[in-house]
């Protein structure tokens, strides 16, 4: 078996020819939040089946296809779903399609996770911008030996989720009249809910949401010098805050009505983002 890096550079060199855009910001979309990818302009879809190396994503609600194509005008690789580390994956292979977006040049990423809100302010449907997270998932994509074709052993995580794009992201939102939050996000490992004793201790360690993605992500991202923008929609309060049990038909559910305000905002921030990545608007000749 070859190294990630070899299959990530074979990943991206067979998805570049199919498209002349060549996007420099990625999007990860999560679970229900998928919209965005079905409403690019000169798309061209690539089920993860067909890309050499990817993973196959198991879960309800991710679609688990590439899509390049411009959203806003901005040319923008978007990945309609994603794996998780309670699949059976490893943090390298949840990891491996950021390493695939680097690759192929994307030097900025935005990532959408479902999540449990455990701040009081949040409400059901509400969404959140990411400020920090607390890695509780008991595994890394960076254990193992360094490629330092990727990036550095040791990362910097001081400021993992881009201050300019979190401020260029509450900006926008306020432009479009919408109100938005901040909030550090926990990463548990899945795939049941929490127990309420759990959220009480997240809350304890300065934990504002909850979920079971993102972290390898972001971590990887950063590993090669890629800045993030990290935005939760709040599908249900997290456990033991409301009298009532959480199902994923119920996550699903909220993605599905914030929908229209999720795609908004991500339009409102990617022309804004698009200026930080220097040829964000160049083409194939
Ligand atoms: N906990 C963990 N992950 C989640 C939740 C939750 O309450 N909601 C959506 N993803």
């Amino acid at each position: 078996m070859t190294d990630d890096f070899t299959q990530a550079e074979a990943a991206s060199k067979f998805l570049l020819p199919r498209t002349p855009l060549r996007p420099k910001v990625g999007l990860i979309l999560g679970s229900g939040l998928g919209a965005l990818a079905d409403e690019l302009s000169d798309a061209t879809r690539t089920p993860y089946a067909q890309i050499p190396s990817f993973p196959q994503s198991t879960a309800i609600g991710h679609a688990g296809q590439m899509v390049i194509g411009k959203a806003a005008e901005i040319p923008v690789a978007v990945m309609q779903g994603r794996v998780h580390l309670y699949e059976g994956y490893s943090p390298q292979q949840v990891a491996f399609p950021v390493r695939v977006l680097g690759r192929m040049g994307v030097r900025a990423l935005v990532i959408t996770n479902a999540a449990g809100g455990i701040n009081l302010e949040y409400k059901q449907g509400a969404l959140v911008v990411i400020t920090d997270h607390i890695n509780l998932q008991g595994n890394n994509p960076l254990v193992g030996p360094n490629d330092e074709r990727f990036g550095l052993r040791f990362p910097d995580m001081t400021e993992a989720y881009s201050k300019a794009y979190r401020e260029l992201t509450l900006v926008a939102s306020r432009k479009l009249g919408k109100a938005i939050y901040q909030g550090v996000y926990a990463g548990l490992l899945g795939p049941n809910y929490e127990t309420p004793a759990e959220i009480r201790y997240l809350r304890t360690i300065g934990a504002d949401l909850v979920g079971m993605s993102t972290i390898p992500e972001v971590i990887a991202a950063r590993h090669m010098g890629i800045k993030v923008l990290a935005i939760s929609c709040v599908t249900n309060m997290a456990a033991g805050i409301l009298d009532q049990p959480i199902n994923h038909e119920e996550v699903l559910a909220t993605g599905e009505r914030v929908r229209g305000d999720f795609v908004a905002l991500l339009k409102a921030a990617l022309p804004e983002m698009a200026k930080d990545v220097a040829g964000c608007l160049e083409t194939k000749p």
